[in-house]
């Protein structure tokens, strides 16, 4: 083989370039480039008719090379299973990114002692904290077990050999950052290593059978770190997120190729690590004061999955200056196109007044279902006039102020029936949901004024 030819890439988002760059036409950061050999690849073996014995045997997808595939393993929680599409498929590789502190070594070492008890050996790989940290943590969580060992390595070629060693069911990687291959002369966590210890543990997971979960650290914008290929190589992509001071965690499906993204499992930190959430809307409401003006209750879609939340609009005089635009958990160019439809529409004099939109509980409501919400909650606060405490509110406000149809109303609506709320505004066409929920008052509106005539 010839010299190994060089490339750079940056390390933010991964575009590749002959020469180094001060700034990347990809993402646009200034100086993320790295340099990265990159190997000959042998493209010669595959074709030919010389290679033809060295090859993969073809077959129909009806029939099994070496029997049927091994079935999928429930994980430590029901939230977590269904985030990952019914349970961890052995030989899988997932990757968990999250914000450091966020609770993603817990997260994994739960996991790990929950199959560690039920299935068979995890083998937990941590390149961050030493044996006495995760053993404090682990007494804590009560995890330790016989089956579950721990590895405090980073050099990728050690941590394979302890893997064929051990064929251990489960295999946990504490970071993939910090992982590197040695053979390579770059920092690890920089492009290169990422995507070589990765895609050699993609290997690894697809020979041994063993599922591989790795945490990922996130950049400043709550993105993964490292290039985006990371995220094409791996099987599953989950988010963790969660306000820090708050103890409401969710973890999201990014990516997923063994079920749907989009699905979200609500988990609560406490004293004895993370415990799942069945009933989050519950939550959510918990501390909801009754009778305040400006509060009220929409129903928002995580994933597949209905939620009641508050939201919270205060309308207040601004003191000097120009007025503010504030919004907490809501999309804020949706708050600023509601307050203009509040003025223009409606006639209200919102320009010497200040905004504030929250949504209690640290949860993003960022769908247009819930402008209606922010109208009202607004407009509520503005009249100094509290909503009726046992209503729902749903909608899409257009700029003409008329009040549109939202997606999946119905599964909307039974989790506002599941929680024991009587009254549901929501806009005129789902009005047909009537005669099933016979024991819910269904007001249907056509606008906002409409709305608002039939609330305050
Ligand atoms: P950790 O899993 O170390 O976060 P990450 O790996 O994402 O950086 O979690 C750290 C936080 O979780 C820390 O602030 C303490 C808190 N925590 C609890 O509240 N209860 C617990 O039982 C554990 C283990 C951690
Ligand atoms: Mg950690």
């Amino acid at each position: 083989m010839g010299r190994e030819k060089i490339r750079y890439f940056c390390d933010e988002c991964g575009y590749e370039a002959a020469k180094w760059l001060g700034r990347c036409p990809g993402c646009g950061t200034w100086n993320s480039f790295s340099e990265a050999p990159v190997a000959k690849k042998g493209f010669k073996k595959a074709s030919g008719l010389s290679s033809a014995q060295e090859a993969a045997p073809l077959i129909s997808l009806t029939e099994y090379e070496d029997g049927p595939p091994a079935e999928r393993l429930p994980s430590c929680s029901r939230e977590f299973d269904r985030v990952l599409g019914g349970g961890i498929v052995p030989g899988s590789v997932v990757l968990l990114g999250g914000a450091p502190g966020i609770g993603k070594s817990t997260l994994l070492l739960q996991l790990a002692a929950f199959i560690a008890k039920e299935k068979g050996v995890v083998l937990y790989i941590s390149g961050e904290e030493s044996r006495q940290q995760v053993q404090m943590r682990a007494r804590r969580l009560k995890a330790a077990s016989e089956r579950l060992y721990f590895y405090a390595e980073t050099n990728i070629n050690d941590i394979c050999r302890a893997v064929v060693e051990l064929s251990p069911v489960l295999v946990i990687i504490d970071s993939i950052q910090t992982t590197f291959n040695s053979e390579l002369s770059l920092h690890p966590g920089s492009v290169g290593q990422l995507r070589e210890c990765t895609a050699e543990i993609v290997r690894l997971a697809k020979t041994c059978g063993s599922a591989c979960f790795l945490v990922g650290h996130v950049t400043k914008e709550g993105a993964l770190a490292g290039p985006k290929v990371l995220e094409h190589m791996v099987d599953v992509v989950l988010s963790f997120e969660g306000e820090r001071h708050q103890n409401l965690r969710l973890l999201r499906g990014v990516k997923n190729r063994f079920g749907a993204t989009d699905e979200v499992a609500v988990f609560a930190m406490g004293e004895e690590g993370l415990q799942e959430v069945d009933n989050p809307s519950a939550l959510f409401l918990e501390e909801r004061a009754l009778g305040g003006p400006g509060s009220v209750v929409v129903a928002a879609l995580e994933g597949t999955r209905p939620i009641l939340v508050e939201v919270q609009g205060l309308v207040c005089p601004t003191a000097f200056g120009s007025p503010r635009r504030a919004a907490t958990g809501v999309d804020y160019n949706r708050v600023v196109l509601v307050a203009a439809v509040l003025e223009k529409r409606l006639g209200f004099s919102l320009a010497n007044q200040d905004l504030y939109v929250n949504v209690v509980g640290g949860l993003k409501v960022m769908e247009p279902a819930a402008d209606l919400g922010i109208a009202v909650a607004l407009a509520s606060s503005y009249r100094n006039s509290a909503i009726a405490e046992d209503t729902v509110i749903l909608g899409e406000v257009g700029l003409t102020g008329e009040v549109r149809g939202v997606s999946f109303m119905e599964q909307r609506v039974k989790e506002v029936v599941r929680l024991g709320f009587r009254r549901v505004l929501a806009p005129e066409r789902s009005l047909e949901l009537r005669d099933k929920f016979q024991s819910l008052d269904f007001i249907g509106v056509k606008t906002v004024q409409d709305a608002l005539d039939k609330l305050i």
